[in-house]
């Protein structure tokens, strides 16, 4: 039985991947209103991503007989005015997840809850290739993005990411 410290804080992180997709959704029509169809696009399988991620930690609630309860979902906030700061603003929301996640992890130690300990692995994973794909975009919009041809390469390249579909297991 899920402690009452957990689920709350399952159901808050189900919210704050579901506000990630759709942060990332808003990212993705800004990349397109300024011309970057490639960034579209990634934000888009990033968004297709964090709704994954929603849906494994309300299958963990169910998994272990957990009530789950959906919040509103906040508006998307623009706190940036061009490409290169909405790449910062996608680093530091990610940094913001693994600590949510990680405050989940800590009180799952806390209650030696080890199952709870167990599944919480995958999504530790998956935060640091999340932090390192985010610093990874920003080098390179650094290095590429002040030039109008070879920021539109970037483009091209950033574009081809496909969504491939991880899953933590239940087994
Ligand atoms: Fe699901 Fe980007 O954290």
């Amino acid at each position: 039985m899920l402690k009452k410290s957990l689920v709350d804080l399952i159901n808050l992180q189900v919210n704050r991947e579901f506000y990630s997709a759709y942060m990332y959704l808003d990212m993705s029509v800004y990349a397109n209103d300024h011309g970057l169809i490639g960034f579209a696009k990634w934000f888009k399988v990033q968004a297709q991503e964090e709704r994954d991620h929603a849906l494994y930690f309300v299958e963990y609630l169910q998994h272990v007989g957990a009530p789950v309860v959906y919040e509103t979902i906040s508006k998307p906030e623009r706190n940036y005015k061009d490409i290169e700061e909405m790449l910062k603003e996608q680093l530091r929301h990610e940094q913001f997840v693994t600590t949510s996640i990680g405050n989940i992890l800590a009180e799952a130690i806390k209650e030696k809850d080890y199952l709870t300990q167990e599944y919480l692995q995958w999504f530790i994973r998956e935060q640091g290739e999340e932090e390192k794909n985010a610093n990874d975009l920003i080098l390179a919009f650094g290095l590429y993005g002040k030039n109008p041809a070879s920021l539109m390469e970037l483009d091209h390249g950033v574009g081809k990411r496909e969504y491939h579909k991880s899953v933590p297991s239940l087994d």
